[in-house]
């Protein structure tokens, strides 16, 4: 049988948020009965000033809120920023955090989303931590290199007391964002087991997740599925369009 997967809704800088309450009117009746079907996990994460307005009406649905960003100070100040506080306020249970998107602006450092990561984790918000290798260290052989030095410093977290808390690992490789381009199953077969390797021995606390991010489609999500370690996907401008969407949620099952 298959497992439960989580899907969640990378809505980047798109909307504005008249746009995202639409999307979301739209798109919430059919996607709560899928999560309901097949009970996936489906987070939708649009930008800040949207958080507020998506909470009320995704909250007598079993579609679970995530913001794409956090601070990882207490509120005080930090002029421009959002605090985990609020994000726990607006009941936010997921953040994206590192993005390539925010590293490629020197927005994010793999120091700075570990630190990130820790304070999402003590208000048992689930971090997603996005990694990935731009296309040269690809092609130059880097990948495992680059998603190593990239989790090094969230393996520390595993001295956090944990309970309930759960963490996601998002692969996703820069080459594959937004580009229409997904790795073969072979090569994301051999990096989903290493990162398994990898990971199991510093999570064994945590509950952690393995993500696929990177040009998800209902054309290719029935070939990325197959792929056992992978537990689910994040994914961008396909769930822009909520019919895709929901056929990408309703494919893999
Ligand atoms: P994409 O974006 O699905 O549009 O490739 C994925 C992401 O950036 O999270």
């Amino acid at each position: 049988m298959k497992k439960e997967k989580i899907f969640a809704a990378n809505w980047k800088m798109y909307l504005t948020p008249q746009q995202a309450v639409e999307l979301t009117k739209q798109a919430s009746a059919a996607l709560s009965s899928l999560a309901n079907k097949h009970g996936s996990t489906i987070i939708l994460c649009p930008s800040f000033s949207s958080l507020v307005l998506i909470q009320p009406i995704i909250t007598p649905t079993p579609l679970l809120l995530g913001a794409q960003n956090c601070s990882p100070l207490a509120p005080g100040a930090q002029t421009g920023e959002e605090s985990v506080a609020t994000l726990k306020e607006l009941d936010c249970s997921h953040c994206i955090i590192g993005h390539s998107e925010r590293r490629a602006n020197g927005y994010d450092t793999n120091e700075s989303v570990a630190q990130k990561a820790k304070a999402l984790l003590t208000s048992n918000i689930t971090p997603i931590v996005c990694i990935g290798e731009t296309l040269a260290e690809f092609q130059s052989h880097k990948t495992k290199d680059v998603l190593k030095s990239q989790l090094a410093p969230l393996f520390s977290l595993a001295s956090l007391e944990t309970g309930k808390q759960q963490l996601y690992i998002a692969y996703e490789p820069v080459w594959a964002i937004g580009t229409g381009l997904i790795p073969e199953k072979n090569y994301l077969t051999e990096i989903f087991e290493w990162l398994t390797t990898l990971c199991s021995p510093y999570f064994a606390t945590l509950s952690y997740k393995l993500l696929y991010g990177g040009s998800v489609k209902s054309t290719n999500v029935n070939e990325l599925v197959s792929i056992n370690q992978i537990d689910g996907f994040l994914i961008g401008s396909s769930s822009l369009d909520f019919q895709e969407f929901e056929k990408i949620v309703d494919y893999c099952y």
